[in-house]
């Protein structure tokens, strides 16, 4: 296996997948794929409109009704997503971007493709997102936009750093990658008028293969990422005109068919989701863990990963190791994006910068999770669990 290769193991569980022990393993995470999502992928593959045909459209207008956004555009991916909301804010060089450094690394990478510095504020440590607080200190008169990150599914703290962003003239993103379905105030993320970018990689709530989609509020932004994602062309222009300088971040329509068989079945992904989170939380509540932070009345997760926090002093390491020699598919999510090497290199970030962060990213650990892990699996994994942490 390369060294490259998601470590994560994301695959549909196969009988015939075994730990050394015999033991059937169980993936970090599983697309659900079934015979609707092969009948539509078949059914664009017959047509022979591979790219810029109906799929693409019917994908937008259902993800648009899904979390109620005005616009929608997909595009080939959430870090496609992120890096054009960069360029609809008019990053560029000299400019900083505050963002969460308890995330995955494309939230932060979207600033860097534009020549901006990521600034990374602390986060919350009960919800791991952005600390409203820590993104008001970290203003600085060459601040010009704060991506702000649902992480594993929870929405942020939406209105006060929209407070934030209207006092100082900055562009808010939302980074709602991880968090199709989730809730803020009773409104779908997607739903709140900014800039919000989806991704629908295998492990996400639904997937595309790879595959994204930014909803806005405006038609003007929804123009510019239409142009954006298409070679900068233009709506009136010819194939071989192009209006600016863009990208070819277009989502093909073998991608959107299969997001359109996912987005039918989005409440049974986002039920199943839920229940194996409930289940997990009855399995795991004797430990001695910190499971994910329950929803209350401004916030409505939707589940994208299970991730609980180890106590001090337990060598989470060592638990990933051996969970995974039994073989149980777990992952340290998420590292710190600040010590990253490439990060710590290019921008002289070190410990100590953001240390809830650091705490969080040295005891957090993602158990499998999918809408269709069967009982006894997370009956296994927790009673693995407990035996890692005697
Ligand atoms: C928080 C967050 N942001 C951005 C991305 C990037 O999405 P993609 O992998 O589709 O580029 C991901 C995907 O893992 C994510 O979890």
């Amino acid at each position: 296996m390369h060294r490259g290769v998601d470590p994560t193991a994301i695959r549909a569980p196969r009988a015939s997948a075994r730990s050394a022990e015999g033991q059937r393993r169980i993936p970090l995470s599983a697309p659900w794929v079934d015979e609707r999502d092969e009948e539509l992928v078949l059914d664009v593959l017959r047509s022979g409109r591979l790219s810029l045909g109906p799929a693409g459209p019917r994908f937008e207008e259902l993800l648009a009704q899904a979390v109620g956004a005005s616009h929608c555009a997909a595009v080939s991916s959430g870090t496609a997503g992120l890096h054009l909301c960069m360029r609809l804010a008019g990053i560029g060089p000299g400019d900083e971007v505050i963002t969460s450094p308890y995330s995955f690394v494309a939230s932060a990478n979207c600033a860097i493709y534009e020549g901006a510095t990521p600034v990374f504020a602390d986060i919350d440590p009960r919800t791991l997102n952005l600390d409203p607080e820590a993104v008001e200190a970290a203003v600085t008169e060459r601040t010009k936009a704060v991506v702000a990150v649902d992480i594993f599914g929870y929405p942020c703290e939406l209105d006060e750093l929209r407070a934030i962003c209207d006092r100082h003239g900055l562009a808010l993103v939302e980074d709602a990658c991880e968090a199709l379905g989730a809730r803020y105030k009773g409104r779908p993320l997607g739903s709140h008028g900014h800039p919000a970018v989806f991704a629908f990689y295998p492990n996400k709530q639904i997937t595309t293969g790879e595959g994204g989609a930014v909803t806005t509020a405006s038609a003007e932004e929804h123009e510019l990422l239409v142009s954006l994602r298409n070679q900068g062309r233009l709506e009136t222009s010819s194939w071989l005109q192009h209006g600016r300088l863009g990208y070819n971040y277009r989502l093909d329509d073998v991608s959107a068919a299969l997001g359109i068989a996912q987005l039918e079945k989005l409440d049974r992904i986002l039920a199943g989701r839920s229940q194996v989170a409930a289940r997990y939380a009855e399995l795991l509540a004797g430990l001695d863990l910190e499971l994910p932070l329950p929803d209350d009345a401004d916030h409505e997760r939707s589940w994208f990963v299970y991730v609980v926090k180890l106590p001090r002093g337990i060598d989470r390491d060592g638990a990933i190791r051996r969970l995974g020699e039994d073989g149980i598919a777990c992952a340290p999510y998420l590292p710190s994006i600040h010590l990253q090497s490439y990060m710590r290199d290019r921008f002289g970030f070190a410990e100590g910068l953001c240390p809830v962060s650091e705490d969080a990213s040295a005891r957090t650990m993602a158990i499998p999770f999918h809408a269709r892990l069967a009982r006894e699996d997370q009956e296994r994994v927790a009673e693995a669990l407990r035996s890692a942490l005697q």
